[in-house]
């Protein structure tokens, strides 16, 4: 028997600046829902790290804060397993962020690749790789994030293992300077490394070429219709471990929605002679996937009090934990007076 006391604690996060997509789904959602009968579940939406690179756009953010809960909970979040609650609601957050700021250096955080890809790709925002004081320090906002809980598992994509690697020292440093109090967590990471959106790039809303979960069957359908496939004229459905564009991101989907391998997809399209086929059946697959989730969301879409109230009780009861977290963090410290 397990109960909530002995069981291990897991917290991941997402940035509410737009919908979430598949790529979320294979990075983190389709485990953080699988695991969270068997782990005490936080599950936090990062509006502080969203304004991180969008601190001109408060009002999307903000809105967005709506649909990634939804999100979550579309996808089988379960608010009776897992809280739900909002980062910049929990100051102690912030200021666990303060005091790990000493733990880590500039070029440490320069080195970061994650960091780095993210600077290259906002040129927009950070004009001449002038990029700003808290951009740059999100790992450590988010070491807080993932400490101030002191979680032991954390489910992200792939892309994110920087910010664990930093965690991980960061809590080591404070072991060293100040005493033993937080487990060393772990990542959990998904089953496809990067997802490609339609056009080859990394899936983001920012390229716009992604396949949301709450994408109607209509646009599904439009977006595979249009997706670029190879130009073979045999064994058309094979995947491109280098390339991962053209036929291979849509065998990456086909993959999610059917849980099929890529050798098994491959088996099942040998000798087609036109791409429609594939296609077609993407499009059935990938829709048979999305129908539950765009169900559940409907339901809570339909009652938005119910998604606040949800959102409310979480953050309560992750502001306790953080209470408690950080009287324990004061003491190390010895700045209790
Ligand atoms: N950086 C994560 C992302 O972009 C979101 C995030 C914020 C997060 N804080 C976290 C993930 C803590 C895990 C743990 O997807």
């Amino acid at each position: 028997m397990t109960n909530k006391q002995n069981k291990k604690r897991l917290l991941t996060g997402d940035r509410p600046t737009g919908k979430l997509h598949l790529g979320h789904y294979v990075g983190s959602l389709k485990n953080r829902v699988a695991m969270q009968d068997q782990y005490e579940s936080f599950v936090m939406i990062a509006d502080v790290q969203a304004l991180t690179d969008n601190f001109a756009e408060p009002e999307k953010v903000r809105k967005n804060v709506l649909e990634v809960a939804l999100d979550n909970l579309a996808v089988g979040i379960d608010p009776k397993k897992t809280t739900l609650f909002i980062q910049s609601q929990i100051p102690e957050i912030a200021e666990l962020t303060v005091f790990y700021s000493n733990l880590v250096t500039v070029s440490e955080l320069q080195r970061n690749p994650t960091v780095k890809n993210e600077i290259g790709d906002k040129g927009h925002i950070f004009k001449g790789g002038n990029v700003t004081f808290g951009f740059l320090g999100y790992p450590v906002s988010q070491a807080a994030d993932i400490t101030f809980l002191r979680a032991n598992v954390v489910p992200v994509g792939e892309d994110q293992k920087p910010m664990l690697e930093q965690t991980n020292e960061i809590i080591r440093k404070f072991h060293n300077y100040y005493g033993e109090l937080f487990p060393y967590p772990q990542g959990v990471y998904g089953e496809i490394a990067r997802l490609s959106g339609l056009d080859g790039r990394k899936m983001s809303k920012s390229f716009n070429n992604a396949i949301y979960l709450s994408d109607s069957p209509e646009e599904v359908e439009k977006k595979v219709k249009k997706a670029k496939t190879d130009s073979d004229t045999v064994n058309l459905v094979r995947f491109d471990e280098v390339k991962k564009a053209d036929v291979s991101n849509l065998m990456q989907y086909y993959s999610i929605a059917t849980g099929k391998t890529l050798k098994e997809i491959e088996k099942e399209f040998k000798g087609i002679t036109s791409y429609k086929v594939f296609k077609d059946q993407l499009i059935v697959e990938l829709n048979n996937f999305l129908a539950p989730i765009r169900a559940r969301r409907k339901k809570y879409e339909e009652n938005p009090d119910l998604v606040w109230k949800i959102l409310k009780k979480g953050t309560a009861q992750a502001k306790k934990e953080a209470e408690k977290t950080m009287k324990l963090v004061k003491e190390k410290m010895m700045i209790w007076y």
